[in-house]
């Protein structure tokens, strides 16, 4: 099963391009100064099939720069570690390179970088995408643990994460709070049984949300010299912890949920009853019979949980049945009662569409892209001036199979089912990957 996650569209591109003065089909909103960046696994050199996870391949970001209406640069660069230093034949230089980070590129503090789940500390990279190094937030990350999905905190700029750490978190994940200017604020552990893999987190105005659920480390699948070894584990029990945001561990309000999995939530915010309501892609199953990647034991659906910090209950309701992921929303709403939400359809053979929700109506739109064409994660940038919450754009790599290639297509938010603002043409493949940002040109504060 594990070449499903290495051929087609998630086969990696074998170089790095530089390419400027890019074609645009359609307008490109001249509002739009800065980069778009989006990490991926792309693995360099030989790949073990057998022990290959889709998570673990050396990191990719590409990016395209946008500037008065034109798109000046398309690039893609592996993030520099040790085993990709060597597989190109270059020098490590003064730089102390990190692991594999393939998972999200962020701007914070004006700086980029790179994450990934799992443990390692971030990567900075430079403004073309060439790497910088590790850099543990200026020497504040104690204990060189981050992840690959920190939320923000729109009212403050400041970022709030979980971090597991496999091996050196054995007992407990780790609260982490970041400030606007890249400098840890407060760390907080966890205690947890049997290391589950905690790929995200929720924020809501006095909560941190840490979704313990049954995936887990697996001795057999370590045994098995598996890259990525975290398995279905039906004896753990599932369960979502809230942190209150200034508290300790021991206060934490556990609530169970019915057995499942998730990777992403769309947002989270608390009601006017006090009740914490989390709005998250479920997977009735994850890495159970599919140890290489997520697509192989079930589909996502679009779920609502309402929990009642009181009684410690949770109501689940479904949203929407239809499969997909990376599921977004306007920023400036992060943690607060919201309205749309968008995500990526997922199909049998790819990502043929970008869904717009409407949780308040429950209409759903969905942009069917066309034959051989796949969406990745779609990227909210709020319109300078916007009053409304879905005034702003999508911005989107499109993989279109019939050019073999890749395109950035930007896409008004109040009405997806138009035809797209602009589409800009790449000169290669984008490989299917995980999560990317629009970080304006001068801006300082978090693109996450
Ligand atoms: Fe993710």
């Amino acid at each position: 099963m594990a070449d499903r996650y290495l051929t087609d569209n998630f086969a990696p591109v074998d170089r790095e391009i530089t390419e400027t003065e890019l074609e645009v089909i359609g307008a490109l909103p001249a509002e739009l100064n800065g980069r778009y960046l989006r990490n991926g696994p792309n693995p360099l050199g030989s790949v073990d099939q057998a022990t290959h996870h889709w998570f673990t391949g050396a990191g990719m970001v590409h990016g395209v720069r946008l500037e008065d209406g034109r798109a000046r640069w398309y690039r893609n660069r592996w993030v520099r570690s040790a085993e990709v230093v060597a597989a190109l034949g270059e020098s490590v230089g003064e730089r102390r390179l990190g692991g594999v980070n393939n998972t999200h590129v962020i701007g914070l503090a004006g700086r980029t970088w790179a994450l990934v789940e799992a443990g390692a500390p971030p990567v900075e990279l430079g403004y073309e995408l060439d790497t910088v190094g590790v850099n543990d937030f200026f020497g504040t990350l104690t204990d060189q643990a981050f992840t690959a999905h920190p939320k923000i905190d729109p009212d403050t700029g400041d970022l709030h994460a979980i971090a597991y750490h496999w091996p050196d978190f054995m007992d407990h994940v780790q609260y982490v709070h970041v400030g606007k200017d890249g400098r840890v604020r407060r760390t907080v552990n966890v205690p947890v049984k049997g290391m589950p893999m905690i790929h995200d987190m929720s924020l809501t105005a006095n909560y941190v949300v840490v979704y313990d659920l049954p995936v887990t480390i697996s001795f057999d699948l370590i045994g098995a010299g598996m890259r990525f070894p975290f398995g279905w584990n039906a004896e753990h029990v599932p369960r979502v912890g809230l942190l209150p945001r200034a508290g300790g561990a021991a206060d934490v309000i556990w609530c169970e949920v019915e057995p499942c999995y998730v990777f992403h939530p769309m947002n989270a915010f608390e009601d006017a009853t006090g009740n914490v309501v989390l709005d998250v892609c479920r997977y009735e199953r994850m890495f159970q019979r599919d140890v290489h990647g997520p697509f192989g034991d079930s589909r996502a659906t679009l779920d609502r949980w309402t929990i009642d910090p009181r009684s410690r209950r949770v109501s689940e309701q479904r949203i929407d049945d239809r499969a997909q992921e990376f599921p977004r929303c306007n920023p400036h709403y992060n943690s607060k009662p919201y309205r749309f939400g968008y995500s990526v359809a997922v199909g049998e053979d790819g990502f043929p569409g970008i869904n717009k929700v409407d949780l308040a109506s429950g209409v759903i739109e969905r942009v069917d892209l066309g034959p051989g064409r796949h969406a990745g994660e779609p990227y909210f940038v709020p319109r300078q001036g916007a009053r409304d919450e879905d005034d702003g754009y999508l911005l989107c790599l499109v993989y279109d199979a019939g050019r073999a290639a890749s395109e950035l297509m930007v896409v008004d938010a109040r009405a997806p089912l138009e035809a797209p603002l602009a589409r800009v043409l790449l000169p290669a493949r984008v490989p299917y990957g995980f999560h990317g940002s629009w970080i304006p040109d001068g801006f300082d504060g978090p693109s996450v």
